[in-house]
C-alpha cells in the first residue's frame, strides 16, 4: 500500500455541506443520542455525527416510538439520521420527514449484519444485490435535497466482496459519502479491519467521498485508515464511548503531528456525570438508567476503573444509584491500580 501525498486534514464535503473536519462519530445503537453526542462534540474535532439506526418503518408508521432518536439542539450540527429498511418506498418516505425536520443528512444502514435487519432486505443485505441497492438510494435521492449517503460492509461474506461494485452503483446513484466498515457480515467484530480492502473501494470511485470505519482507537489509527487506504475521511465508533476526546485528539493529531493535553481525571469524570444527567433529561429516568448502565461502563476504560466500578454500573436500578457509584469514583474508590488491576491508559501514538 503507497502513502497518500494528500494533507490528511481535510474537510469533507458531503454533497453541498461542508464539514469542519474528516472525522465522524459512527452510527451506534443504544449510544450515539444527543447526550453522548454533545459528550463528543464539546471538545471539537468531529465533522458530523450520525443517529444511532433508526428503522424507516418506525419513523414513517410510528413517530411517536422515535422521536427520542432525533432529538437534536444548536450544538448538535450537523447532524445526519440514520435510517435502515429493505422498501425504497419507505426510505424514500423516512427521508422526507428526516430532511422536513430539519436534518443535514440521511445516512442508509447497508452494513449492519444483526439478522432481525437483514432478513427485512436491510443492514448488510443490500450488499448482496448492489443493483437493487442503488436503485433504493436513487429513490431517495429523488426524495430529498439533502445529501444522502451510506454505510457498508465489505460484502456479505468472504466469498462475496462487493464493496467496490457496490460503491461504484451507489455513487451513480447519487450518494454523497461512503463509509465502509473494513469487515465482512459474516466477520462480525472478529478479525481486524482490512485497510486493503477499503483502499479498494476509495480505487472504485470517482469523486464520491469513502470514509474508512473500523478500529481506530486513537488519533495514530485515524492517521493510519487515511494514509493506508486514501480514505476521505474517518468514522470512529467504539473507542469513542470510552474517549470522546478521541476527536479532538485525532483532528489536532492530523494537523500537527502531536496530541493535546489529556483531560484531567476530574475533566472526564464531570463530562460522564453531565452526560447522565443529560440522558435523564432525554429519556426519563428508568430508561436513561438502562442506556447508562452500558454507557457508563466503557468510561473505565479510559479513566482506569476496576472491575467493581463496572459490576456496580452493570446493574444499577436508578438515578441515585448511579449519582453514588460516580460519587465513589471521584472518592478515589474505584481506581483499577490501587486493587492491582491492570489499569487502561490513553493510547499512545505508534
Ligand atoms: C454497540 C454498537 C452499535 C452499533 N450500531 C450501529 C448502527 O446503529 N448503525 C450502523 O450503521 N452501525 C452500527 N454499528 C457499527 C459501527 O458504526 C461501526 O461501523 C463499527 O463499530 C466499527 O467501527 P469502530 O471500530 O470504530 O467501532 C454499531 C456497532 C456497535 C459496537
Amino acid at each position: 500500500m503507497s502513502e497518500t501525498p494528500r494533507p490528511l486534514a481535510r474537510p469533507l464535503v458531503l454533497g453541498g455541506l461542508r464539514l469542519a473536519s474528516n472525522l465522524v462519530l459512527a452510527p451506534l445503537a443504544g449510544y450515539t443520542d444527543l447526550a453522548f453526542r454533545l459528550c463528543c462534540r464539546a471538545h471539537g474535532g468531529v465533522g458530523l455525527a450520525v443517529t444511532e439506526v433508526i428503522p424507516a418503518a418506525a419513523l414513517v408508521r410510528a413517530p411517536e416510538r422515535t422521536h427520542r432518536f432525533l432529538h437534536t439542539s444548536e450544538r448538535d450540527r450537523p447532524l445526519s439520521v440514520q435510517i435502515d429498511g429493505g422498501d425504497p418506498a419507505l426510505l424514500a418516505e423516512a427521508a422526507r420527514r428526516v430532511e422536513a425536520a430539519g436534518h443535514a443528512a440521511l445516512d442508509i444502514n447497508m452494513g449492519c449484519p444483526v439478522p432481525r435487519l437483514t432478513r427485512k432486505g436491510g443492514g448488510a443485505r443490500w450488499t448482496t444485490t448492489p443493483a437493487q441497492a442503488a436503485r433504493a438510494v436513487e429513490a431517495v435521492v429523488e426524495a430529498v435535497s439533502i445529501p444522502v449517503t451510506c454505510k457498508i460492509r465489505l460484502g456479505w461474506d468472504d466469498d462475496s466482496i462487493t464493496a467496490p461494485a457496490l460503491a461504484r452503483a451507489l455513487e451513480r446513484a447519487g450518494a454523497s459519502a461512503l463509509t465502509v466498515h473494513g469487515r465482512t457480515r459474516e466477520q462480525g467484530f472478529r478479525g481486524r479491519v482490512r485497510l486493503e480492502r477499503i483502499a479498494e473501494v476509495v480505487a472504485a470511485v470517482e469523486r464520491m467521498p469513502v470514509i474508512g470505519n473500523g478500529d481506530v482507537r486513537c488519533a495514530a489509527d485515524a492517521e493510519r485508515m487515511l494514509r493506508a487506504t486514501g480514505c476521505a475521511g474517518v468514522a470512529i465508533g467504539r473507542a469513542a464511548l470510552s474517549d470522546p476526546w478521541i476527536f479532538r485528539d485525532s483532528w489536532h493529531y492530523l494537523r500537527t503531528g502531536s496530541l493535546p493535553p489529556a483531560p484531567s481525571f476530574a475533566e472526564r469524570l464531570a463530562w460522564v456525570r453531565r452526560h447522565f444527567a443529560h440522558l435523564c433529561e432525554l429519556f426519563g429516568e428508568r430508561r436513561a438508567v438502562l442506556r447508562f448502565r452500558k454507557a457508563g461502563c466503557h468510561y473505565a476504560r479510559s479513566m482506569g476503573l476496576d472491575k467493581a466500578y463496572r459490576r456496580r454500573m452493570n446493574v444499577a436500578r436508578d438515578r441515585a444509584e448511579i449519582e453514588r457509584i460516580l460519587a465513589d469514583v471521584e472518592a478515589g474508590r474505584h481506581w483499577a491500580r490501587q486493587r492491582g488491576e491492570r489499569s487502561p491508559t490513553r493510547p499512545a501514538p505508534h
